[in-house]
């Protein structure tokens, strides 16, 4: 079966790159896509995401990088995917992530959402907490993030 691992991916982290590889190991192919979150305003461009999404998953025979501009469960149809995987962290995911899973699943009830349970060592994980850690000097990022997106990161926010 094909999933689609959804998300803004603004930076990857180490988070991400675990659910995507725990992904790769139950689905026959993965793709993970970034689609634009209405909500957000993003650090990095579109190209860069997929640039260090494609760095970050080249070691993954199963999975490809793709991106798109409209709803989820359309990129997933076009995709022939039959499967949405998200990850969940405590508490903060679940009031976002369950609202999504439902309007997806009214949207097209041929495809389903799974969720993933984050690692406890990535449950306080998140892009924006690196991208404020990296604000502020990057302090530990190298162990929240994989080592491009920590070197892509440092040159961002210089350039800010
Ligand atoms: O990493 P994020 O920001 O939590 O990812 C959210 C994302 C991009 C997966 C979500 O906003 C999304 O699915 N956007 C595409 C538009 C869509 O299908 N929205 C849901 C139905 S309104």
């Amino acid at each position: 079966m094909k999933a689609i691992c959804p998300g803004s991916f603004d930076p990857v982290t180490n988070g991400h790159l675990d659910i995507i590889t725990r992904a790769a190991r139950t689905f026959d192919h993965v793709v993970v896509a970034i689609l634009t979150n209405p909500r957000k305003q993003p650090l990095f461009t579109l190209e860069e995401r997929v640039e260090m999404l494609k760095i970050v998953t080249a070691h993954l025979p199963n999975v490809t990088v793709g991106h798109a501009q409209g709803l989820l469960v359309d990129y997933a149809t076009s995709q022939g995917a039959q499967a949405i995987v998200k990850g969940l962290r405590p508490i903060q995911d679940f009031e976002y992530e369950w609202q999504m899973g439902m309007v997806n699943k009214e949207l097209n009830d041929e495809i389903e959402t799974y969720f993933v349970m984050s690692r406890k060592e990535y449950s306080y994980l998140s892009s924006s907490i690196v991208r404020e850690l990296a604000a502020y000097g990057g302090t530990k990022l190298d162990e929240l993030v994989p080592p491009i997106v920590a070197q892509r990161l440092r040159e961002k926010v210089t350039t800010l």
